[in-house]
């Protein structure tokens, strides 16, 4: 981007504010950080990061009042203060010096130049600064060459890389999240940096690491950051269930498939049908019990036996060690990793309607994200097959469609309930009741009934003649 260009992209309501109060007050001022990689990447951002030479919140209070008394939220302990201004969010800080300790990411901080604020950043693609102040407006101050990485697609500390992951090592799921995100290459030097740190990422809290994960699995395309974590050694510490899945075993001569690869290929798959990050999940966690399950039978070869099932049970020792939320979103996890294989196999044989029945009432309202976690888990390099699966798939939604459009099975409500069947016989709580629910469900779900209260009601009354039970005659 020209000189020009970016003097222009500066011209803004909030950036000529801000220029007349550090005019006026002769105060150093620059915007800096992911706004300034953003701009000279040519994409928009919304989060402005200023630093001054001084007090920044002094300067943020002057700024907001020059842009008609806005609301300043101020964070005396940080030293920082902030506003909005139409969707934009513009944070000041006063520039710092910071030194850390070993078992802290919390750094003592001091009041520095431009250039040490520079100098404590994460990557140099983040320590570039452009100028605010009237003589100097829009230059670059850009000490570690972060220009030249931004064009060459390098992610390189400004520091020796051992003391900025070491001070702050939550960086080196940064390095990796901004690699996978512009397609860059992380240094060398860099990368045997986080290659040394690793360990150190036990200091940092399992929210800041989940933060990172959603970001790198919300991607484009996800498995570029998945591998980024697997190579550097830090999916081992982070998720070690993904890492148990990497690797080929032979025996006679037959191999199973690598499912660390093929669960990349899946999330990857997924990734253009899907914005849920709970699916995206989903599909990171669907054969995550193949390594506890797995087996070889001289007969069948390689088997996964139940690994949906056992997936299943892993999901809550996952989510809790992750801090991931234990509520409806961890439930919608499981089932997906229950039900993955559901469509695959229905879609193998003909596609009858009572199948189709079955899997609408267990996915429910999932059965949607169920279809998409599917498709994506083909992955076969047999073209023929993936084709004859996904021709099969086809027609399973459109039975689901046409099966759902008349027997409403999603949200599956018992036509005739307990206390009917109670009331009906003049009878408690006993196992029959029981008994005739399920047999009703089961006719519905074979098509022998519709879901429908009359034909129910008429097979209870079958059904409860069968076990010797009597119509109550209620007196009028
Ligand atoms: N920064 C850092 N070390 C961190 C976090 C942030 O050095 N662990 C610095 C970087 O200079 C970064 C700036 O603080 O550019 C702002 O951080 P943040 O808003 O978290 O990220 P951005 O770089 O703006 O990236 P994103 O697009 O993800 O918001």
């Amino acid at each position: 981007m020209t000189e020009n260009k970016i003097r222009e992209k500066l011209g803004g309501t909030v950036f000529n504010a801000i220029r007349h109060v550090a005019d006026v007050n002769h105060t150093e001022t620059y915007v800096i950080g992911g706004y300034v990689r953003d701009l000279l990447l040519g994409m928009p951002s919304k989060d402005i990061d200023i630093v001054v030479r001084g007090s920044g919140i002094e300067m943020a209070e002057k700024v907001a009042d020059k842009l008609g008394g806005l609301k300043v939220a101020v964070f005396k302990n940080f030293g920082t203060a902030m506003f909005k201004y139409r969707d934009l969010e513009i944070e000041f800080v006063g520039a710092r010096k910071e030194s850390y300790q070993r078992d802290s990411r919390k750094p003592i901080v001091e009041d520095g130049t431009i250039y040490d604020d520079q100098n404590r950043r994460d990557f140099t693609i983040n320590a570039l600064a452009l100028s605010l102040n009237k003589d100097t407006f829009g230059n670059l101050a850009d000490p570690f060459g972060g220009e030249e990485d931004l064009r060459k697609g390098i992610i390189r500390t400004p520091l020796n890389p051992d003391l900025t992951f070491s001070d702050d090592p939550l960086r080196m799921l940064r390095a990796i999240r901004f690699a996978a995100r512009f397609k860059f290459n992380i240094e060398e030097h860099t990368f045997q940096g986080i290659k040394n740190n690793k360990d150190r990422i036990h200091i940092v809290s399992r929210e800041r690491v989940v933060d990172e994960l959603n970001k790198m699995i919300m991607g484009e395309v996800p498995s570029v950051a998945f591998k980024l974590l697997e190579i550097t050694g830090l999916l081992q510490i982070i998720l070690p269930e993904l890492q148990a899945m990497k690797g080929v075993e032979e025996v006679n001569g037959q191999k199973h498939k690598d499912n660390f690869y093929h669960t990349l290929k899946v999330l990857d798959r997924i990734a253009p049908n899907t914005n849920d990050v709970w699916l995206r999940w989903a599909a990171v966690f669907h054969d995550i019990a193949k390594p506890v399950t797995k087996r070889f039978d001289q007969k069948l070869g390689w088997t996964f036996h139940a690994h949906n099932h056992v997936g299943q049970k892993m999901v809550p020792k996952i989510f809790k060690r992750m801090k991931f939320p234990m509520n409806d979103k961890m439930k919608f996890v499981q089932k997906m990793v229950h039900l993955h294989m559901r469509p695959i196999v229905l879609s193998e044989d003909e596609v009858t309607d009572s199948a189709v029945r079955r899997l609408l009432f267990d996915a429910g309202d999932d059965i949607d994200a169920l279809m998409t976690l599917c498709e994506a888990d083909i992955t076969s390099k047999n073209e023929a097959k993936v084709r004859r699966y996904l021709k099969n798939f086809k027609v399973v939604r459109r039975k689901l469609k046409e099966i759902e459009e008349k027997d409403r099975l999603r949200n599956f409500q018992p036509p005739i309930s307990g206390d009917d069947i109670m009331k009906t016989f003049g009878i408690g709580p006993c196992r029959q009741i029981g008994d005739i629910k399920a047999a009703i469900k089961e006719s519905i779900l074979e098509g022998e009934i519709e879901n429908d209260r009359e034909q129910a009601f008429r097979l209870m009354m079958k059904l409860g003649k069968e076990m010797g039970l009597e119509e109550q005659k209620h007196d009028k």
